[in-house]
């Protein structure tokens, strides 16, 4: 069984959102105050495992638990349970900013969880908590030594902004690198209105990144993949991953496998396209009916674009930010 899309793409990696609240307020992802969905919008952790039931039916073999911040959603741990013993689920991966992780490495572990990624943006603790309004970066370092103590394998995600953070790539690198950690470099994307800043201003490509990061170690093109869209290099003595994901530079979407369904049950079919399916509501007035969230999954992915539209001019026509789209 296999998801194929209107362009041939077989879809097998499901990203879901279990909540568009987030303890961090990152400039890039949200505006200072946010609104978030009200309770009875957000699917319940019974919805989201019928959904996520759906989708694995349908030939899904890995799915991200994205957010906002998944680790705040309470009882997720009980989710991970449940989907890590779907038999055909391949893959169960988290997407976290590592704030709460101390308090799930135990229930990741036994939900047969290998790796999560974990965004850090700075390795300078005053600048961490500008960049996330309000995050402590040494209790983010804490959890990912326990993570990885637990045996846990992290990928770090880094969004990079030229005159804010851009100064702190090798140093980000060498973290990664000398914790047998994996790093993937990400070029902002126009996702909701934030007044912070320009977008355009702080625009740095991840080319200029990687010849940054090649005057210091000897990278050469991987050929691995995440199931994810960024594009791997390995420096030379290294195990680690050093990937970069480049919405604007490199188009990432001719070998897009990937849909996601957010918080509030909306099937979202592109990250950079506004189309969407509202499962939810298909879930909520047929309860037990599951064949109708499959036919609506199906027809859904009809719809899925070929590739999105964004610019490094800043200007979005996107109104969701990344919190409300699932990472
Ligand atoms: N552009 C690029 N990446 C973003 N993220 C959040 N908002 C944006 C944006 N506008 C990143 C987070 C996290 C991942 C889920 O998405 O930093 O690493
Ligand atoms: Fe929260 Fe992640 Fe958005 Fe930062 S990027 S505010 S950690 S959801």
């Amino acid at each position: 069984m296999a998801l194929i899309d209107g362009f041939g793409r077989p879809i097998t990696y499901l990203r879901l959102s279990v909540t568009d609240r987030c303890d961090f307020r990152c400039v890039y992802c949200m505006a200072e105050d946010m609104q978030f969905l009200p309770r009875k919008d957000i699917l319940s952790l019974e919805e989201l495992a019928i959904i996520a039931q759906q989708f694995v039916e349908l030939g899904i073999t890995a799915i991200r638990i994205t957010g906002g911040e998944p680790l705040i959603r309470r009882g997720i741990d009980q989710l991970f349970s449940t989907l890590g013993q779907l038999p055909e689920l391949e893959e169960l991966t988290l997407t976290t900013n590592g704030s709460q992780l101390h308090h799930h490495i135990n229930h990741l572990v036994a939900a047969n969880i290998k790796r999560i990624n974990l965004s850090i943006d700075s390795l300078q603790a005053e600048r961490f908590s500008a960049l996330t309004r309000t995050g402590n970066l040494s209790r983010v370092i804490r959890n990912i030594d326990l993570a990885l103590d637990a045996g846990l394998r992290i990928k770090l995600n880094s969004v990079i902004l030229k005159g804010r953070n851009s100064d702190e790539v090798l140093n980000l690198v060498d973290f990664a690198l000398h914790r047998g950690m994996d790093i993937s470099f990400i070029e902002e994307m126009p996702l909701g209105l934030i007044t912070h800043h320009q977008r355009a201003d702080v625009f740095i490509s991840s080319e200029t990144l990687r010849q940054r990061i090649q005057q210091e170690y000897s990278l050469t093109p991987s050929k691995q993949t995440t199931n994810g869209p960024s594009r791997y290099w390995q420096a030379s003595g290294y195990s680690s991953l050093i990937g970069f994901i480049s919405p604007h530079s490199q188009n990432f979407c001719g070998d897009c496998n990937r849909i996601r369904v957010t918080a509030e049950g909306k099937l979202l079919l592109c990250l950079g396209n506004e189309d969407s399916v509202d499962l939810k509501q298909i879930i909520r007035q047929y309860p037990n009916e599951n064949e109708r969230v499959k036919e609506a999954i199906i027809d859904g992915l009809v719809k899925k674009p070929e590739k999105h539209h964004f610019t490094t001019n800043g200007e979005t026509d996107i109104v969701r930010f990344m919190n409300a789209t699932g990472g």
